[in-house]
This record gives structure tokens, C-alpha cells and sequence, in this order.
């Protein structure tokens, strides 16, 4: 009889304790995920302002006097951005005339995968500017891709399909008029490949993406 009280107050505590245990786990996993969303929400929102702050210092500002964000097109889809995804582009417009387009590129063959860039294209064909707006190349090789830590993509600048030749749009190691890195010929290379297909993309379809009806003035 007395076994038969203890085990039940034994059954009892146990009870207790199993549902405080799990009480705790779930506002444990709540916190948890509450955390999370708020982190990605934070990280999501700085990469919004680092492509919008990278997005603006393509062209420069005294060129242009429209508002680049809220000048979105729609791209055509194209091998030659790097992607299948429809991407989104801007225009940059100076008495309402198209003076150039900025398009998004992605090299898939950079050392530790892909590449992402920023190209902006006057209407001419000539590189206004080229940014790097993600990627994991190594720090002290491949990651001097990027302004805050050498000037190499500033090299682009000027450049076109008309005043560069087809064979020249490759890294000096290769034979063309790209310098590549010390010990790191394998990142230039892959940006050098993209910026040049994006230029043959905007030769394809310049027409279409400095047409006036293509801007999406968003609110
Ligand atoms: C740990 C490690 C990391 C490397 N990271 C890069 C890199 O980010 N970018 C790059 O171009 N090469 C990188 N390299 C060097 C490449 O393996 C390669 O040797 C170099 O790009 C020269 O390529 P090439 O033989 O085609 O000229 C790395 C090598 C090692 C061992």
C-alpha cells in the first residue's frame, strides 16, 4: 500500500517535471527563433544598404539626375549574365535620356564559387565602373577584387568591346591586358570572363534596355 503511495508521487513529480522540462524547451526554442528572424532581418537590411551604397558609386553622380533606385528594369534573361534568374537592372537617365545601365553579372567560376558584380555600361558600350558585391574568395589572394582592398577593378573603367579586342579580355597570364594577382590568377580571371560577357550582353540588347518604356519608376 505505502510502495504503491510513493510510486505515485513518485509518477506525480515526474509528471511535473517533464512538463516544466517541457515548457522550458519550448520558450527556449521560441527565444531561439525570435533571435534568429531578427538577425536575418538585420543582416538582410545591411545588405540592402551595402548593394544600394555599391549600386551608387557605379556612375558618377554629376552624370545623371534621376534617382537610380527607383529606376528599375527587368532584364533579359541571358547564359551571359552568369544566371537563368531574371534579374533586375537600373538606368541612369540625365534629361530623362538613358546615358546607362547598370546590370548585376555573376562569375560562376571564381575560386571558392561565385562572384557577384555590379556593371555599369554608359550607353556608348563603354565600362563605366565595376563593383564587387559579394563573394568568398581568400582573404590576401582573390579578395583584392574589391575596392577597400586594391584598386585592380578600377582597371575596367573605360573599357569596351570596341577599343578591346576579343583576345585581350582576358588576364596578362593568358595573354590578354588584365593584370592578374600574385598567386591568384584563377579570381581575375573569372571577373575578367564576366565583365566581358556582360559587355557582349548590353551589345545584344542595348536597344531594348535603353528603351524609355522599359523603366519601372517605382513608388
Ligand atoms: C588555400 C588556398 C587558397 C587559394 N585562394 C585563391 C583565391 O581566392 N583566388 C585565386 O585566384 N587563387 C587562389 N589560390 C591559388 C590557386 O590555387 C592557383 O594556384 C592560382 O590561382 C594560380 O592559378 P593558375 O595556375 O591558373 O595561374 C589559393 C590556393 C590555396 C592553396
Amino acid at each position: 500500500m505505502s510502495n504503491n503511495i510513493s510510486n505515485n508521487i513518485w509518477l506525480k513529480l515526474a509528471a511535473k517535471k517533464s512538463i516544466c522540462l517541457a515548457i522550458f524547451g519550448f520558450i527556449s526554442a521560441v527565444i531561439i527563433a525570435g533571435s534568429w528572424l531578427l538577425t536575418l532581418d538585420k543582416i538582410n537590411y545591411q545588405k540592402k544598404i551595402y548593394q544600394e551604397k555599391t549600386l551608387l558609386e557605379i556612375i558618377p553622380k554629376n552624370l545623371y539626375d534621376n534617382s537610380i533606385l527607383d529606376s528599375s528594369i527587368k532584364l533579359p534573361v541571358s547564359n551571359l549574365l552568369g544566371t537563368r534568374k531574371q534579374l533586375e537592372g537600373y538606368i541612369a537617365k540625365s534629361n530623362q535620356q538613358p546615358i546607362a545601365v547598370i546590370i548585376p553579372a555573376i562569375a560562376p567560376d571564381g575560386y571558392n564559387g561565385k562572384i557577384e558584380l555590379l556593371i555599369g555600361i554608359y550607353a556608348n558600350g563603354e565600362l563605366a565602373a565595376v563593383r564587387v558585391t559579394k563573394h568568398q574568395e581568400t582573404p590576401g589572394l582573390g579578395d583584392k577584387i574589391t575596392t577597400d582592398i586594391s584598386n585592380w577593378i578600377l582597371a575596367f573603367t573605360g573599357m569596351s568591346l570596341t577599343n578591346t579586342t576579343s583576345n585581350s579580355w582576358q588576364v596578362k597570364k593568358d595573354g590578354g591586358v588584365i593584370d592578374q594577382f600574385v598567386g591568384a590568377t584563377i579570381t581575375p580571371r573569372a571577373v575578367v570572363t564576366a565583365v566581358h560577357k556582360a559587355l557582349q550582353y548590353f551589345h545584344e540588347y542595348n536597344t531594348q534596355l535603353l528603351a524609355d518604356n522599359q523603366v519601372t519608376e517605382n513608388e
